[in-house]
């Protein structure tokens, strides 16, 4: 039977926490990983424990709290790593070790000074470590978007054969073309015996704007897993965003795929994060940014009154934003006006409409945006031609 459902794995507290200047401390992390546990998400990667003191015990913490979640602690293919990360583990409902090594000509050549067979003995005892301390392991074959996909599948197989249960197939530097990365995922389909006993994930950076769109191109091509963070934050460029594969996903049912997300959260988790982070979301910002409901030109807001659907893809309440916002510039038409004034408590006739546009106009050209205290201004004047009806 096919599988529908994609994972979602979160890894806003790791990756997204590598950004320069945006570290959190434990208190600030249980909170996060609380939100992430309510918004539905399948595993958390909380950190990576032997890194230092702190994300040991923000592990351990986050093991200890978090009841629906798998958790996640990240190692190198290292014995200390994998010992260290087992003991912030320990206390998790369902815990998962995150382990792994470079597979790219250039890790092997350039990091390790190594070769591809010295590699994959690694990549073996880490794993099987892994698997004396919790029966979830995940595998990650680190620069896997530059590595040869008949070595990346030899990688595999090995990896399987020793016990991991999910393999990780990262394009590191984000280097991949969304048809490059699809077909790299089929690839491991076709030819890795054992893969249907795993589950293939998708974890892209976004160093070319295309960890989304290579995600999305992962799943459609069998992978089941995207690891992804709130707000697509992450090192350099960041990594997929969240909320963007999931609602990718919500609004093309025909792919018939879907995650356990309560989308109605996601608005409000990213505002947390963003918080929390010091971390502005930019305006223009997919699904969660200031700008992702509101319209401004004046055709717009002409449709979108009529009906949303118009110039909106989304239902804004679906990812937890109460409305549209039709924001008054001068750029917008009568109708635009018309709707504020409304929405304010005035039922303007044509002609007082057409009256307050005009001074609409002149006001709207000498600031940014007309807020609803200065249609309260223009009402006065129109006032004293005729009386507005109060709506
Ligand atoms: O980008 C990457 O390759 C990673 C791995 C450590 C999973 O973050
Ligand atoms: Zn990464």
């Amino acid at each position: 039977m096919q599988n529908n459902k994609v994972q979602i794995f979160d890894t806003t507290l790791r990756d997204g926490e590598q950004v320069p200047g945006c570290k959190l401390d434990t208190k600030q992390k249980l909170i996060i990983a609380e939100r992430l546990d309510l918004l539905g998400v399948d595993v958390i990667e909380a950190g990576f424990p032997i890194s230092s003191p702190g994300d040991f015990s923000s592990v351990m913490e986050i093991s200890n709290l978090v009841k629906n979640a798998t958790v996640c602690g990240l190692t190198r293919a290292v014995q200390k790593d994998i010992e260290v990360a087992a003991q912030a583990l320990k206390n998790a409902v369902k815990p998962r070790i995150h382990t792994g090594i470079g597979t790219s000509e250039s890790h092997i050549k350039f990091k390790f000074k190594s070769t591809q067979e010295e590699v994959i003995e690694r990549a073996k005892f880490a794993v099987s470590l892994a698997k004396n301390y919790v029966d979830d392991v995940e595998f990650y074959a680190e620069d896997a978007g530059r590595t040869d996909n008949a070595f990346l599948a030899k990688v595999c197989e090995e990896v399987i054969k020793a016990g991991a249960t999910v393999l990780n197939i990262p394009d590191t530097t984000g280097y991949c073309l969304p048809d490059e990365y699809g077909a790299k995922i089929k690839y491991l389909v076709d030819h890795v015996k054992g893969i249907e006993n795993v589950t293939l994930s998708c974890h892209c950076h976004n160093d070319l704007g295309l960890a989304t769109a290579n995600s999305i191109a992962g799943i459609i091509n069998g992978a089941r897993q995207i690891e992804c963070t709130i707000n697509g934050i992450g090192e350099r460029a960041g990594n997929t965003a969240l909320e963007e594969v999931v609602m990718i996903l919500k609004q093309h049912p025909y792919l018939n795929l879907d995650t356990n997300i309560n989308t109605k959260l996601l608005y409000d988790t990213s505002l947390m994060v963003s918080e929390k982070m010091g971390m502005v979301v930019q305006p223009n910002k997919a699904i969660v940014g200031a700008n992702a409901f509101a319209h401004s030109s004046g055709i717009h807001q002409d449709g979108v009154i009529k009906n949303r659907e118009t110039y909106e893809i989304i239902n804004p309440e679906d990812v937890g934003v109460n409305e549209s916002a039709i924001i008054l510039t001068a750029r917008s038409g009568r109708a635009a006006l018309a709707y504020r004034a409304k929405k304010i408590g005035y039922m303007l006739t044509k002609v007082q409409l057409d009256a307050a546009y005009e001074s609409f106009l002149a006001i709207a050209d000498s600031q940014q945006e007309v807020k609803d205290e200065d249609i309260h201004q223009i009402i006065k004047q129109v006032n004293k031609i005729s009386k507005v009806a109060i709506a």
